[in-house]
This record gives structure tokens, C-alpha cells and sequence, in this order.
């Protein structure tokens, strides 16, 4: 038996955000960051949350890669403010602080670290929560994900519950054509990548793998012009959609082994997310498609290229992926992040066992062991082909 989980509602299309206007209760947090808050997008939704004669108090305190401290401290403001509705209103790092403050302060009693999907949280009886993205990429908007950086241990902490996936999903179009061109690449590498390992994960299922092959198919074809032209809507609005569709897909299926790498990298190195399983993605697929054969020639076709053989739509499709890489200006390799070869050696035990201890690599269709992890690393470092 398996179970479904998304959002009750989202809203898209031009202006959705008004959707706002429409909502009922008396007290919103906004939980956002202060380039968010510089570009006016804070004022705009406190604004409509305002005509619906919400009290709005506003937290802007999100850094990248958040650490548990500003979740605690985001917390302390919701128990002083006392909302009946959260709003997660920016990049990955916003929303993911929205969902684990809002725990804590639904449920003083337990730590961040503790979320888990076999915790009973109990949450929704002080608020509800409402996320809007403002980048296109991580799908925490969607998702039952957390992840919190543990900054004394360098560790990003993989949480989850089925009770964090949002009650409203906001998706104005509008509010990506903000980013600039390195987020747009970055957090749409993100994107591809939630929706390529939700569909090879060994936990796929019929409805994320639909969600995952149209969100793959979008963002191969919308990726290069959203990055190309930072006015191109259409693109915009495209990736805004399909990167939800990716997150709704790896909430319901799971991340593999390029997210187990690369939160290792990125948390060890302070590398943004979507870079990190970036470079280490072709290696990553590679190596799980020894085991996922089967899953290419369905996806090969769905992006238009034609083979015979399993084998010949794997080289084609990974061929597919290495061209876009290029036309967005994305590492294809650890060494193209810019981390030296000593550097990499010398942390070498430290990334496998934090790979090892990720939940991406349960759920890989091919299961690294801590010797497989060692390799992928080195492999990974100059982008080398596969070859165990
Ligand atoms: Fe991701």
C-alpha cells in the first residue's frame, strides 16, 4: 500500500498571488529572506494578506543553507506573534524554514532533528501553511522535505513528514522572473535532477513517475531559454510550474544518489544545492542506471530522441543531459566547483559516510556501498565514465 500526499490547493497563473486576498484568519507570518524583501515581493503579499484584514508580522531572517538556530529563533517569533497562518515565501531555504519553525512551534516539545515521517507531529492546530516560491528549483513548496544545515557538524539534516506538505501552494509567474541568471541555472539543475532521481528511485510509482517525465520533458526543452533570457515568460512560467511537478514527484518517490553526494559536497564544501548534484549527476545516473536500464528508453522517447536498445537510449539521454550542462553553464564535474584534488582526497572518508548515511541512497534503484561511494567521489572529481 502506498500513499499519495500533495497539497490541497495550488494556485497558479498570472496573478495568483491574489489569491491571497482571499484567505481567512487573523494573524500571517511571513517567513522570507531580505533579498526577497529588497526586490518588494514581502510588501506585495503582506499587502494582500492585509485587504483580507490579516495582522502580518514579518521574519526575514533566512540565510542560505539554513541552520537550525535561525529555525529556533523563527520559532520564537511565531510563539510571540501566535499566527494561524505561516507563509514560506521565497527560495528553498525560506520555505524549508517555514516548515520547521512552524513545527517547533506547534510542538515546543520536540527538537528540529527529530521531524521524521514516523513521528505523529500533530500539527494544523495553531495554522496552517501557505508556501510561494520565488525560484524555481528545490519543489519544497510541494514536498514533505526539510533540510536544515546542523552548522557545528557540517551536516545538512534530511527531514521529512507527510504532515509538512503545504495546505496552499502560491505559483505566480511573476515572481521567478526576479532571479538571477546563476540561480536560474542552479535551481533549475535542482529541478531536473528532484524529478530524474524520483524517477529512477526504487520507490517510483505510477503517479510520480508521470509527474517526473513531465517535468524532465519541460524543463530539458525551457531550462536553456529561461536561462538564456531573463524575460522570456513563457519559460519562466514553464519551469516556475515543472519544478513543483519534480517536487510533488520526489515527495512521493524519493531522491537517489546524486542528492546523497551531493549534500555531502555541499554541506562539507559550502556548495548552493543545486550545483552540488549537479556535478556529481552524470556519474550518479550512470552508475544507478546499471541497475535501471529499463527506465530509459521511456524517457528518451518522451524527450523526442529515438533508439533501438535500452543501452543506446542511456548514451543518448545522458548525451541530452551533458549538452544542457553546457548551454547553462553547469559543473559537470566535482574538480569544475572548483575544489582541489588534495582537498577532495583529504575529505574523502568524511563525504562517503555522510553519503552513505543519506536517505537518497536507500532508495537508489543500485545501492552504493561505502566502496562504490569511494569511487563515485573520484570518479566524479573529473567527470570519468562509469565503468563498475
Ligand atoms: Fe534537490
Amino acid at each position: 500500500m502506498w500513499e499519495f500526499t500533495s497539497p490541497k490547493s495550488i494556485v497558479f497563473g498570472e496573478d495568483a498571488l491574489e489569491h491571497l486576498k482571499t484567505i481567512e484568519g487573523r494573524r500571517a507570518l511571513i517567513i522570507t529572506d531580505k533579498v526577497i524583501k529588497s526586490l518588494g515581493i514581502v510588501e506585495k503579499v503582506a499587502n494582500y494578506l492585509k485587504e483580507a484584514k490579516f495582522g502580518v508580522e514579518i521574519f526575514d531572517e533566512v540565510e542560505p543553507e539554513p541552520s537550525k538556530e535561525t529555525v529556533v529563533n523563527c520559532a520564537g517569533h511565531a510563539k510571540q506573534f501566535n499566527p494561524d497562518w505561516i507563509v514560506g515565501l521565497g527560495g528553498g531555504s525560506c520555505i524549508d524554514v517555514a516548515k520547521a519553525s512552524w513545527v517547533l512551534y506547534e510542538r515546543p516539545d520536540i527538537q528540529v532533528e527529530e521531524i521524521s515521517p514516523l513521528l505523529t507531529l500533530g500539527l494544523r492546530k495553531k495554522a496552517r501553511l501557505i508556501t510561494i516560491p520565488t525560484t524555481s528549483g528545490t519543489g519544497s513548496e510541494a514536498t514533505w522535505a526539510v533540510v536544515i544545515t546542523n552548522k557545528a557538524e557540517r551536516r545538512k539534516m534530511e527531514l521529512a513528514s507527510r504532515e509538512l506538505v503545504a495546505d496552499i501552494v502560491i505559483l505566480d509567474p511573476q515572481l521567478p522572473l526576479s532571479m538571477p541568471k546563476s540561480l536560474v541555472a542552479d535551481t533549475g539543475m535542482d529541478a531536473l535532477i528532484n524529478g530524474l532521481e524520483a524517477y529512477i528511485s526504487q520507490w517510483r510509482n505510477n503517479f510520480s513517475d508521470s509527474l517526473a517525465i513531465s517535468a524532465i520533458q519541460t524543463i530539458l526543452k525551457y531550462l536553456p531559454r529561461s536561462y538564456k533570457n531573463n524575460q522570456d515568460k513563457e519559460a519562466k512560467e514553464k519551469m516556475h510550474y515543472a519544478a513543483t511537478m519534480a517536487g510533488l514527484a520526489f515527495s512521493n518517490s524519493q531522491i537517489c544518489v546524486a542528492h546523497a553526494m551531493g549534500h555531502a559536497l555541499g554541506a562539507l564544501f559550502k556548495i548552493p544545492h543545486g550545483r552540488s548534484v549537479a556535478a556529481v549527476l552524470i556519474c550518479a545516473m550512470e552508475y544507478m542506471a546499471k541497475a535501471a536500464m529499463d527506465r530509459f528508453r521511456p524517457l528518451a522517447n518522451a524527450i523526442g530522441i529515438k533508439a533501438e536498445t535500452d543501452e543506446e537510449a542511456l548514451e543518448k539521454f545522458m548525451q541530452a543531459l551533458k549538452n544542457l550542462f553546457k548551454e547553462v553553464n553547469e559543473p559537470i564535474s566535482i574538480k569544475e566547483l572548483g575544489i582541489d584534488w588534495e582537498n577532495l582526497q583529504s575529505n574523502l572518508e568524511d563525504l562517503v559516510e555522510r553519503a552513505i548515511a543519506s536517505t537518497g541512497t536507500i532508495s537508489s534503484p543500485r545501492v552504493p556501498t561505502a566502496e562504490d561511494y569511494r569511487k563515485l567521489f573520484i570518479y566524479a572529481y573529473e567527470g570519468k565514465t562509469i565503468d563498475f
